[in-house]
């Protein structure tokens, strides 16, 4: 059983006032639809993630208490504390109030050269110390058109998690976006996001073993719209999206929750 997910990535943007302004909008707007009512338990509903820049994050954090949304960052250090001047812990954002980290991003991977054995240190920290890794994972237009789409993301899968165990697998978030497809307005086919998510699975069960491949929760992020959502939704192999620009925009980020149970309604408990 599956949670659907859905994670807004701010990147670098909103003030700590502005990333106010927004949750409490956020809030009026979606709270009612997405809140545990009556008996339902939590863990039926959508999960919904907030990440913004890590000066916000314990402000964003603070504003969500009680509402069942969660708030992460978007990248920490693999240390717990030290000499690392500008970066953050694993512990510094837990203590902030996050749940999740995201780890891997390609914007990172390609502005700050963080490797694949970077992101398993990372994804390795950031379970140590109390924090869910969603790990990023996507090729460029070029390796898409050349056909390597399957071994770049293979290897990603297989770097990204190299240290971490089955039980720790079942935890973790894997997102896979197309490099090409981030804030360009031109989103994957749904098909094709299905076929790379099904892909990811079957690495997973093969690295971690254990039938993990169909434990782990699978996003597709890349120019996702509340227009184009569903089409993403529909395929039961993606459990949910990591949304960047559209994120910025309460209404827009809550019509992208709003599609996402329309695609993917109550989940049946188990007990
Ligand atoms: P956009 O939704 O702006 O394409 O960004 C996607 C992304 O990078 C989320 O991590």
């Amino acid at each position: 059983m599956r949670r659907p997910l859905i994670v807004a990535n701010w990147k670098m943007n909103k003030t700590i006032d502005e990333a106010l302004l927004y949750i409490g909008a956020f809030i009026a707007e979606i709270l009612e639809e997405i809140s545990v009512k009556g008996s339902v338990p939590a863990r039926t509903w959508p999960e919904v993630v907030i990440a913004p820049p890590a000066p916000a994050l314990a402000a964003v954090s603070a504003a969500l208490t009680g509402t069942g949304i969660l708030s992460g960052a978007q990248n920490i250090h693999w240390e717990r504390k030290g000499a690392f001047t500008g970066e953050i812990s694993g512990e510094m954002v837990k203590a902030a109030g996050g749940t999740y980290v995201i780890l891997g991003h390609s914007e990172r991977r390609t502005g700050w050269g963080e490797s694949d054995e970077i992101v398993a240190k990372k994804t390795r920290a950031a379970l140590d110390q109390g924090l869910l890794p969603i790990v990023c994972v996507g090729e460029t237009l070029d390796e898409r058109e050349a056909g390597t789409t399957q071994e770049k993301v293979s290897r990603q899968v297989r770097g990204g998690l190299a240290l971490v165990s089955p039980e720790e697998a079942e935890r973790l978030v894997i997102a896979y976006e197309p490099v090409w497809a981030i804030g360009t307005g031109r989103e994957a086919q749904p098909k094709d996001a299905e076929e790379v998510s099904l892909l990811i699975r079957a690495v997973v069960d093969e690295i971690v073993g254990r039938g993990s491949g169909s434990k782990v929760r699978v996003l597709y992020g890349g120019s996702v719209t509340p227009e184009n959502v569903g089409g993403f939704m529909a395929r039961p192999s993606i459990d949910g999206t990591l949304v960047g620009g559209k994120s910025l925009d309460p209404a827009a980020f809550s019509s992208i929750i709003r599609e996402t149970l329309r695609k993917k309604p109550l989940l049946k408990t188990e007990d």
